[in-house]
């Protein structure tokens, strides 16, 4: 029997509770939510970050493959440069000869984005062509009568003649939009800009720059984007991944990342100013998943997003290292400033007054009210004494400068690691464990030590012995979660992780959204979180439990066991009868007994108790069928107990 005393008035759970992840791995972003359909549309993807240590050291891979769905060396799986050249992009010609290649022109288009297409064409004959093909991400998807902005730009001093842009459906080999252009050979980078609107839904197309006669061009910067975006935001979002992120309610979304802040090498994190402006002059980044990012949904977009979905921004700050820490990748203590003045910009670009420096950059990015950011989280996923330094400096300085701004440290709250940290306001500890851990972890928070900082469990997901998640690890996590707003004095914050994944690249085995061109799907996870953020309590109430006897009755084939994760039960009268006749329990059979066994002479059980992690087997019964009677009179763990 459960009592739940109505005046007995528990933890408030707080609004903050249920958030979003967001990180640039399994293409969450480019070929996900980001809308661009156009994948390594500046040439740039074969451009790896410079520097020797990501190469020399490739033992700073991940050390869990099994996580990484079967990707060991994600880090550096995909470093045939050469052939990340032409990634995405091809070239068919007919009655013509033609060269190819991506290299740095002279003049660039863009000095962040140095790269361009070569083509040449020569001894083109009547009808001869020649087309430079985007395959997208994994096709190109457009619906019937939408309409797509395109934007490319080319750069000849020969080429007389016309570039005609289609977009081509390959089930049917029919041309579903089309547009063509007079092309301007001045010797000058121009840009050529039109609206294709698509005469019919296609999932598997591809986008084609059509040629037609003889010359030398460079192409650059080929974007084509939905006109309808989630809001309409122009460089906006996949409308439909967008509506299944709004569906969870989140309170708040974390961006960039995980791993990628600190990056595989210091120079390789995410430097968010390089995120802004115009897409054009984006230098993306390789990020250690294995791919480019263009970082067209940047550090605006993040912000954008927010206010869209009515949720507080959390900004992850890079505390001077990298991932390759253990191979003395990171920053002196002496040399921090410009990590700590980095982190301050950011700040003044999300909240800063429009005459600040970088609250004006926003301004100028058409924003000049604040955006909603209340969180910087310093680093990721650490636990060196060389981390809790920097975080002490970092921390001594921007709470005093932005004292209403939670900062986040990113140790778990191992003593040990935590007691190297002077003063924090949050903890972000992550778990990817196995559904025993879950259910079991329901009580992980009941005796931990309030008041030094509150928690945000800013990474979780029963992704181990589940395959890529099942019912069992969504039931596991629903188990952890309620565990979270029973403490919610404590914990105050979640998100589940990792939360987007394209279908055709995952990185990472268990994510919580799987789409393709088609579709979006949440797996029993997602569901899970919905539930509890669309049914979030106000507060907790109090309980007493064991009020009474509970009877049980079972028919039965073979051994039977009872069992608790973490719970003392008191049973009585476990009486096994076959045929009516009451069997003898012989209490020598149960495998790891605990407790009192007292065995009246008729061989019913008259009472026992389990303990915390116990499973209690009575080994080969019988065979037969049986039926098995107890009563549990008293129950004193949170999880009950099992019977198999
Ligand atoms: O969620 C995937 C990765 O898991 C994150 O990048 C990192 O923080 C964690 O190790």
């Amino acid at each position: 029997e459960i009592v739940i005393n109505l005046q007995d008035k528990g933890a408030e759970v707080a609004s903050s509770m249920y958030g979003i992840f967001f990180e640039e791995i399994n293409h969450a972003g480019d070929g996900g939510l980001y809308a661009e359909l156009i994948q390594n549309r500046g040439f740039e993807e074969h451009e790896l970050p410079s520097g020797t240590m990501l190469r020399e050291h490739k033992a700073c891979a991940p050390t869990s493959p099994s996580y990484y769905g079967g990707h060991e060396n994600n880090w550096y799986a995909h470093w045939d440069e050469e052939a990340l050249k032409f990634k995405a992009w091809s070239v068919v010609s007919e009655k013509c000869d033609v060269t190819k290649d991506v290299i740095t022109p002279s003049e660039p288009l863009h000095k962040n984005t140095p790269n361009a297409f070569k083509l040449g064409i020569s001894n083109i004959e009547t009808g001869g062509k020649v087309e430079l093909i985007n395959s997208g991400y994994w096709g190109i998807a457009v619906k019937e009568n939408e309409k797509y902005d395109l934007r490319f730009y080319l750069f000849s001093r020969d080429y007389k003649g016309t570039v005609t842009a289609n977009i081509y459906d390959t089930a049917s080999g029919e041309v579903v939009a089309s547009h063509t252009f007079e092309v301007n050979h001045s010797g000058k980078w121009v840009e050529y800009k039109a609206e294709l609107i698509a005469g019919k839904t296609i999932n598997k197309g591809e986008f084609r720059l059509e040629f037609t006669a003889n010359g030398n061009l460079f192409v650059d910067y080929v974007s084509l984007f939905p006109r309808e975006t989630f809001k309409n935001r122009p460089n906006g979002l996949r409308k439909d991944i967008a509506e299944f992120l709004a569906g969870m309610k989140p309170a708040f979304m974390r961006w960039p990342g995980g791993c990628i802040v600190e990056g595989a090498t210091l120079e390789n994190r995410v430097k968010w100013k390089e995120t802004l402006g115009d897409p054009m002059t984006r230098r993306g980044e390789w990020v250690l998943w294995g791919y480019r990012s263009s970082w067209g949904m940047g550090y605006h977009e993040f912000l954008q997003f927010c206010e869209d979905l009515n949720m507080d921004a959390m900004f992850v700050a890079n505390a001077g290292m990298s991932c390759s820490i253990r191979n003395g990748d990171y920053v002196s203590e002496a040399e921090l400033e410009p990590f700590l003045q980095d982190i301050r910009d950011a700040i003044e670009y999300a909240i800063g007054n429009v005459k600040s420096e970088w609250g004006a950059r926003r301004a100028a990015a058409g924003h000049p009210e604040p955006f909603p950011l209340k969180y910087v989280e310093i680093g990721n996923e650490n636990s060196t004494d060389i981390y809790a330094r920097h975080f002490n400096y970092l921390y001594s300085h921007l709470k005093k400068e932005y004292p209403d701004l939670t900062f986040i440290n990113t140790m778990s709250w191992k003593e040990r690691e935590i007691e190297m940290v002077e003063q924090t306001d949050m903890v972000d500890p992550h778990w990817y464990e196995n559904p025993g851990f879950f259910f079991a972890a329901n009580g992980l928070f009941d005796d931990k030590q309030r008041g030094k900082y509150t928690t945000y469990v800013g990474e979780y997901a029963c992704n181990n012995g589940v395959g890529k998640g099942n019912m069992e690890a969504a039931l596991s996590e629903a188990a952890f979660i309620m565990g979270m707003e029973r403490n919610s004095d404590f914990v105050t914050m979640t998100s589940y992780a990792p939360l987007l994944c394209n279908d055709h690249q995952p990185n990472w085995k268990c994510n919580l959204i799987w789409f393709n061109n088609e579709q979006v799907v949440g797996r029993a996870s997602y569901y899970v979180q919905k539930m509890f953020a669309d049914h979030a309590p106000d507060y907790n109430l109090g309980i007493s439990k064991s009020v009474g006897e509970l009877q049980t009755k079972l028919i039965k084939t073979g051994t039977f066991g009872i069992g608790s994760w973490d719970t003392k039960v008191d049973f009585k009268d476990i009486k096994v009868t076959q045929h009516g006749e009451v069997r003898a329990i012989d209490p020598s059979q149960f495998e790891h007994k605990q407790g009192e066994w007292n065995v009246l002479p008729d061989g019913v059980i008259s009472q026992t108790a389990i303990q915390a992690a116990t499973r209690t087997l009575l080994k080969d019964f019988s065979s037969d069928e049986y039926t098995l009677e107890l009563k549990v009179l008293k129950n004193e763990g949170r999880e009950g107990f099992f019977i198999y």
